[in-house]
């Protein structure tokens, strides 16, 4: 019988986990969608061999303590985005911390989560910035679905590219817009989305190093090294430094 895609993508992942000297089993929100999560797993050629407890081989290693910086350079994607929106920023006149903010706004969705970016991004970074700073975060995901004239913020032509002209953002999106409106911090996390641009210019390439101040000033690195401090949200962290861990 000829194998379904499903099957002949198993097969070449399996081949490739052969490869390693330690088993590899996604996480359930690796797959999920692509094969029913209520399935039981394919069957591994596990004799002799262990499980992924560490570091994943195919991975850039990354030092003992890592920086905030080291996950920019040796897991996340590209950054120019979020360079540039920072860029922008600065020119704009914002606040160091909104500068931040800013730098930081999508690293969920460059190297952790999509769904729900704003979100994840905020508790990433909450044990080390200014509460402001994390709630600007937050809510841009939120905000970016409703225009503010009064702030020059339309709604992004790309996102009826990218969801269609119908697209309205569910009940609770909707919800948490009309709390953020009401927040003494509105301001910080709408100029988030102000100046959440897309290649404003091409041609300007943004190195990380420009925001070395910045960061140093409004983001406290943990000594031990992102993920090995005990805050809130290390074990996420962790988690995208050793994506394949079993346990
Ligand atoms: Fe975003
Ligand atoms: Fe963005």
């Amino acid at each position: 019988m000829a194998m379904t895609s499903l099957e002949r993508a198993e097969a070449a992942e399996h081949a490739m986990s052969q490869e390693l000297d330690r088993i590899v089993v996604k996480s359930a929100i690796y797959t999920s969608g692509e094969r029913d999560p209520r399935q039981p797993l394919p069957p591994q050629q596990s004799q002799g061999k262990l499980y992924m407890m560490g570091h994943d081989p195919r991975l850039p290693l990354m030092p003992e303590k890592p920086t905030l910086f080291d996950f920019f350079k040796l897991r996340f994607g590209p950054s120019a985005h979020v360079l540039q929106s920072a860029r922008l920023a600065k020119k704009n006149g914002v606040s160091e911390k909104i500068v931040l903010g800013c730098l930081l706004h999508d690293i969920s969705a460059m190297g952790f989560i999509r769904g729900d970016h704003g979100y994840w991004g905020a508790q990433l970074v909450e044990p080390y910035v200014d509460e402001e700073v994390s709630w600007a975060i937050r809510h841009h995901q939120v905000l970016r679905f409703f225009a503010d004239e009064s702030y020059g913020y339309k709604y992004p032509d790309s996102y009826i590219r990218l969801f269609g002209a119908d697209f309205t953002p569910e009940p609770h999106i909707q919800e948490a817009h009309r709390r953020a409106r009401e927040h003494k911090w509105y301001e910080s996390s709408r100029l988030i989305t102000v100046n959440d641009l897309y290649s404003f210019d091409p041609n300007v390439r943004v190195e990380l190093e420009e925001f070395t101040d910045v960061v140093g000033r409004h983001f406290r690195q943990p000594k031990e090294g992102l993920g090995f401090d005990q805050s809130p949200s290390a074990h996420m962290w962790r988690t995208i430094n050793h994506p394949t861990k079993y346990l």
